[in-house]
């Protein structure tokens, strides 16, 4: 008896596909809304912290005190590195771009981790943690080799936003900058199936493992496309220059059918509420850091495109703002997408598990539009050009 198969949808980017069922984060693109398990992005903005919020996203409801303080310790009892990935870190050559040597420094994590093939759900857990909690020390780490200063290694007693900027910079970071960086932390930690983490969950539905999954993601989050943008966002911002240049620079890219960086979202149709939050954010710093102008050329560039392409649905997206913001906070640009990482580390890794939870292989079809019936040819009798 044979089988007949549902004839499959053709749809180009899986724009309009829904590919599995999360609890995590929901979208309403043409409003502008983002909620974590229910909460208002906002909201969480202002009252949470990253290690809550990564509480909220993998439990699915807020934790008690006690859990915030159990869990909180569980990360941070991980932070330390196994001794030979010190080593590791001193090798990635000074040149090299931070996220291919984020990429490479967690994939190395596998190598040390006697559970790296353990399947079991406990143990994806406790792979998840060590994730989340080494990828900062790996990337602040990498950035003070390539400066050529000695390691600091993470501290225990700190969160995870103030032990990175103590890494990275070798003294404590105010109280301002450690809590613009847990936002920024709390923002960006999980948006559906975003394609890094569409990624992240092919490769976990072949039953590879979190190691696995979790590199693929890497390597997805950074094209300009994803999570690259931000960095370009401020390369761009660098190459105006100056106030009166924004707008024959915005001008000839439109005209030229170029893109411009930080704008535009698969799935917001509408202002990311993420930009609305990061925009505040990056005026006050932008104050505090004398960053005015590069505030002021943001919101003249965000004004060109809201005229020329407001009416498309094309607004500010979460990278749009977020280049400011770090960069006002003292922090390299090629630094911007490896922090991206730290931070939807959460959302990868509760993907994951949930789709281990009722796992079906992804994998679609393509439209084959090659030719049929060809007949095999020997090489000698192949035409020589
Ligand atoms: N600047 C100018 N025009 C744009 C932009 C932009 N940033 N983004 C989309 N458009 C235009 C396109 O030219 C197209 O116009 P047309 O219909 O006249 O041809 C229309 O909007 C639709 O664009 P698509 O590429 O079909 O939309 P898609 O949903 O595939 O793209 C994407 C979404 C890739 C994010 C796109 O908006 C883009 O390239 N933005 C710039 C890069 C960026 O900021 N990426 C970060 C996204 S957020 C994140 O990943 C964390």
């Amino acid at each position: 008896m044979t089988t007949v198969a549902p004839k499959p949808v053709f749809d180009k980017g899986l724009a309009n596909t829904i590919a599995s069922e999360s609890a995590m984060s929901w979208i309403d693109g043409q409003a502008g809304v983002l909620e974590y398990v229910g909460i208002d992005i906002d909201s969480l903005a202002r009252n949470s912290t990253f290690e809550e919020t990564v509480f909220l996203l993998w439990r699915g409801k807020l934790p008690t005190a006690g859990e915030l303080a159990a869990f909180t310790t569980t990360i941070q009892d991980q932070y330390e590195l196994p001794e030979p990935m010190w080593d590791l870190v001193r090798r990635i050559p000074v040149d090299a771009g931070p996220m291919h040597a984020t990429r490479t420094l967690v994939s190395a994590l596998a190598l040390y981790d006697p559970e790296a093939d353990d399947p079991s759900t406990e143990a994806n857990e406790r792979k998840g943690i060590r994730l989340l909690a080494r990828t900062p020390a790996l990337i602040a780490n990498f950035d003070r080799h390539r400066n050529g200063r000695d390691i600091v290694k993470p501290d225990p007693s700190q969160n995870i936003a103030t032990s990175f900027l103590t890494m990275l910079n070798g003294e404590p970071p105010t109280l301002t900058m450690s809590r613009a960086l847990d936002v920024c932390l709390i923002l960006h930690a999980d948006h559906g199936f975003n394609a890094s983490t569409f990624a992240a969950l092919v490769t976990i539905s072949t039953l590879s493992d979190m190691y696995s999954a979790v590199t693929t993601a890497i390597g997805t989050l950074k094209g300009p496309l994803h999570g690259g943008a931000n960095e370009a966002v401020m390369g761009m911002l660098e190459e105006i220059g100056e106030m009166d240049k924004v707008e024959p620079y915005v001008r000839k890219r439109l005209e030229s059918k170029q893109r411009i960086m930080g704008f535009g979202h698969r799935v917001y149709k509408a202002y990311d509420p993420r930009a609305t939050y990061l925009k505040t954010l990056a005026k006050q710093l932008a104050d505090d850091t004398g960053n005015q102008k590069l505030y002021e050329m943001s919101r003249r560039i965000e004004a060109i495109m809201d005229e020329a392409v407001g009416s498309k649905g094309i607004y500010p997206n979460v990278d749009f703002y977020s280049a400011m913001t770090y960069y006002s906070l003292g922090l390299d640009i090629d630094l911007f997408t490896p922090i991206f990482v730290m931070s939807r580390m959460a959302g990868w890794i509760g993907h994951c598990i949930e789709q281990l939870a009722d796992n079906k292989l992804i994998r679609p079809r393509c439209e084959y539009t090659g030719p049929h019936g060809q007949e095999y040819v020997p090489i000698e009798k192949r035409a020589q050009k």
